[in-house]
């Protein structure tokens, strides 16, 4: 039997939905499908062993967040003259170009260990941060990932590279975004939680990093913070606020089942051609398919 490993994060879920559906149509295919969550660190499997390997990760501030890069870092290099292929999965809430350059540091250290990227895909998804899509965009985004994924994970098994569009000065562009790993840790310090918290621990149980804990009834706050978005996304009283950005803060998840005619759609303008160009692009790959 053929084998698949996708290792993957996720901080707020939407990352995990797309990987979800790669799993469905690889398994529908015939593979063995292993999943390994970074939550838990390093791992214990030889990647030569499966016959494709995947990394999936949401983008932020245009950059893979640290603890993929700490994740790619972890992996042993393979023997000399040994190489072997990957794929990334990524999902961003917006489906701006910049979003292109968001592996270069993920691929730089996996090349020198071997690692050939040789398939790249992106997906939009709606904001955990910034400001609330509205669910018939959440629903919109989600419908489209649905009927591109098979094509993609095709591409895959087919063993059609497709590698997403370059552009100038992304190493020296990833760089300079890349201060959000440390605004994230300083920044993560500053969160509060304020009186409407109902003490349910589920911020401290699922922090991917642990940084949350509790001591004499009151939360601290590490300074590894991710801004994953985790904690205060899925606060069950929205009691968490997140620093400088709690005016970004979005909280609760998102419908993705249905769209409602009534619904007030709120941020129109934002980013419109990109994302009629992200539908439209997409569309025309569906339409042609079915063909
Ligand atoms: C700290 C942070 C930075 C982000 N930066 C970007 C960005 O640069 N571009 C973008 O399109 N979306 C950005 N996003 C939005 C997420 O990439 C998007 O909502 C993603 O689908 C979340 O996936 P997850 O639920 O798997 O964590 C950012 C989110 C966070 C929390």
């Amino acid at each position: 039997m053929k084998s698949v490993i996708i290792c993957y994060f996720s901080g707020t879920g939407n990352t995990f939905k797309i990987v979800n559906e790669y799993v469905r149509f690889f398994k529908k295919k015939d593979y063995e499908v292993t999943l390994h969550n970074m939550d838990e660190g390093t791992i214990s499997y030889n990647l030569c062993d499966f016959d494709l390997f995947g990394i999936a990760y949401p983008i932020h501030a245009f950059n893979a967040p640290s603890n993929v890069l700490k994740f790619a870092q972890s992996i042993p290099s393979l023997p000399k003259k040994t190489k072997k292929t990957y794929f990334i999965i990524k999902t961003s809430g917006e489906p701006l170009k910049l979003n292109n350059m968001s592996s270069v540091k993920l691929q730089s250290i996996l090349k020198k260990k071997g690692y050939i990227l040789t398939n790249e895909y992106h997906y939009c998804m709606p904001y955990n941060i910034l400001f609330r899509h509205t669910n018939n965009q959440a629903y919109q985004m989600w419908q489209m990932a649905v009927n591109v994924i098979p094509l993609d994970a095709r591409d895959i098994l087919e063993k059609k590279e497709v590698k997403l569009s370059n552009f100038p000065f992304k190493r020296c562009l990833a760089l300079i975004f890349r201060i959000e790993h440390w605004g994230a840790r300083l920044n993560g310090k500053h969160y509060k939680v304020s009186d409407q918290c109902l003490k349910c621990g589920r911020c401290i149980q699922h922090c991917p990093t642990h940084n949350i804990t509790l001591e004499n009834g009151n939360f601290k706050f590490g300074n590894h913070c991710l801004m994953c978005m985790r904690c205060s996304f899925h606060c069950p009283a929205n009691a968490i606020q997140i620093g400088l950005f709690n005016k970004w803060k979005v909280n609760g998840a998102y419908t993705f089942h249905h769209y409602d005619e009534n619904e007030i759609q709120t941020h129109q303008k934002y980013c419109k051609k990109a994302y009629q160009k992200y539908f439209e692009k997409n569309q025309k790959r569906i339409e042609a398919a079915k063909k």
